[in-house]
């Protein structure tokens, strides 16, 4: 396995794959690895002569009042992980060279970018959508891959790599959830043992929506009032946002008679935990 830090040797080791005839694949992340990871790295094995799998905390994307101070780290145990997933290339850039001083150009995807996380966190997707297309560009890559986890960043990425005509496929993979259907993530470590318990009432409520709808509850607001109740029912828990939107355009639904998709936003002490879920017929169950 190649450890890379410099852009011009990750793009020349990628260019020159290419030039073999090698399907590149990047898995672009923060690092501080879990199963989520791991699962998009299992993806992206199934078809990459060149797996790569990029790690970068990116500043640009954290408010001022965020946790880029505090964000979890673990270099050692990032790189064992990648050798168990079979990674040819991790690409680990310094942040002076993704950002060096004077810095001024970003990708923008206008109006997904601006609901649900966008809302709450203004610049997010920008700085998120400026970092993706900058390793693109690094990494040449025929496909990446993203977790649904992420949904509102899946659509804006796919949505960009359409635009921008970044000839990138973009491939989503399923959450990847705790035994007790807590979406993984790397701000689950922020959890104390009583948050953590504190922090299941995020997937209950998803499948309080889910026997709603199977109820023939079709009327969003009521919905989103069903789960604001689970929510509300755990004193750790407050309430970022709720939101049953269209699950392409991102836009808030009344009827839900074709299915939608339910996404939260929920502080558990000084962790915000983000979860989505499709809601209709045919879902599956979370776990
Ligand atoms: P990060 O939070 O490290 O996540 C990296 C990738 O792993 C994202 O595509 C995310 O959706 C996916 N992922 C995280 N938790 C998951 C889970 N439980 N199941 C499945 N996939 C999961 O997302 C980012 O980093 C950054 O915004 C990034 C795209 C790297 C740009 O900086």
């Amino acid at each position: 396995m190649e450890i890379i830090e410099d852009l011009r040797r990750m793009r020349s080791f990628s260019s020159s794959s290419r030039g073999k005839g090698l399907r590149v694949v990047l898995v672009p992340t923060m690092g501080y690895l879990h199963d989520g990871h791991r699962e998009l790295l299992r993806t992206g094995r199934q078809s990459a002569d060149l797996l790569i799998l990029s790690i970068f905390v990116n500043p640009a994307q954290f408010g001022p009042k965020e946790d880029l101070g505090s964000y979890p780290r673990d270099m050692e145990s990032d790189l064992s992980a990648a050798r168990d997933s079979e990674v040819d290339v991790v690409f680990a850039p310094r942040r002076e060279d993704i950002y060096p001083v004077g810095y001024r150009t970003y990708a923008e995807v206008e109006g997904l970018s601006d609901r649900l996380c966008g809302a709450s966190r203004p610049g997010h997707f920008r700085g998120v959508a400026t970092v993706v297309l900058k390793l693109f560009n690094i990494t040449l890559p025929h496909a990446a891959i993203f977790g649904q986890k992420d949904f509102q960043q899946l659509l804006i990425i796919r949505k960009m790599a359409e635009d921008l005509n970044l000839g990138v496929e973009i491939i989503g993979v399923d959450t990847v959830r705790e035994p007790d259907g807590l979406a993984m993530s790397s701000r689950n470590s922020y959890l104390s043992a009583e948050e953590r318990k504190a922090a299941r009432c995020i997937p209950a409520s998803i499948e309080e929506a889910q026997r709603e709808f199977e109820k023939g509850v079709r009327h969003a607001p009521a919905i989103v009032e069903k789960v604001k109740k689970v929510i509300e029912m755990e004193p750790l828990a407050v309430i970022d946002y709720i939101k049953i939107c269209d699950g392409s355009t991102l836009e808030d639904i009344e009827s839900m008679e074709g299915g939608a998709h339910l996404f939260l936003a929920v502080r558990v002490g000084r962790a915000r935990l983000i979860d989505n879920c499709p809601i209709g017929l045919e879902r599956r169950p979370l776990l």
